[in-house]
């Protein structure tokens, strides 16, 4: 089997896989949001980026290869990070006390592995309207990161195609696939895969909010960097 250092320590992998498919496999941490085990790599968040062999490349997409030397918990790279995170946090409505997702949430957990204590950007307070036309679930657009992990689910191991992103650049946005644009007009079930795969506090289960109390959430009990991904 071939190797390639991470951060110094030899790491095994298959001809084929990514650096991030060999790094997880290999239980190591490495900063994501929009990359996920089950599902297709979308390379989009940069909240991978690592230094391969001196060059920056997002680690979900880049192919693993025989010797080649991984930075990725280097205080250059969590720096970047860091901004990406607060670009993120200000371009929605993130308001992590009052969001039934705290503790269970990716970003939020990221957010706290990186060392991120302030915004540090101006807010945008975008207004963007909840929809809770769907009888078991509701749609908080607030807080939307654009992973698309959501439009993956439902496309690929649902069949149906609820979601889409819709737009270009800072004007792009998640929409439901129905002439109304309502959940409530679409096939999605509270059992899809889609309904779960959320990494931040979009898609929730109504009449469940807040049932795992504070200090026994998922990322409280498991911090991200160790191995709560
Ligand atoms: S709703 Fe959630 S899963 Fe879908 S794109 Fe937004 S953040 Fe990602
Ligand atoms: S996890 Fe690699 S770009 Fe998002």
């Amino acid at each position: 089997m071939s190797t390639f250092f991470l951060d110094g320590d030899e790491i095994p992998f298959e001809p084929g896989q990514t650096i991030m498919e060999a790094a997880h496999a290999a239980g190591r941490y490495l900063p994501h949001l929009c990359w996920h085990p089950d599902f297709e790599p979308h390379g989009s968040c940069k909240l991978c980026t690592v230094k391969a062999d001196e060059r920056l490349v997002s680690a979900c997409t880049t192919a693993a290869q025989a010797g080649m030397s991984v930075e990725n918990r280097t205080p250059e790279l969590d720096d970047k990070r860091r901004t990406l995170l607060q670009m993120l946090f200000v371009e929605g409505n993130h308001f992590c006390p009052s969001c039934e997702k705290s503790g269970h949430c990716l970003l939020q957990a990221t957010a706290y592995e990186m060392g991120m204590t302030t915004p540090h950007f101006d807010m945008f307070y975008p207004d963007r309207p909840v929809d809770a036309s769907h009888p078991d679930m509701l749609l908080d657009f607030n807080r939307c990161i654009l992973c698309e992990l959501c439009v993956r689910a439902s496309r690929d191991a649902d069949g149906k195609n609820v979601f889409a992103l819709s737009g270009r650049g800072i004007a792009s946005h998640l929409i439901v696939n129905a002439e109304s644009g309502r959940l409530a007009d679409t096939g999605f079930s509270k059992d899809d895969r889609a309904a779960s795969i959320c990494p931040v506090g979009v898609i929730l289960r109504k009449r469940v909010g807040f049932a795992v109390p504070i200090g026994s959430r998922k990322y409280d009990l498991t911090p991200v960097g160790e191995g709560g991904a």
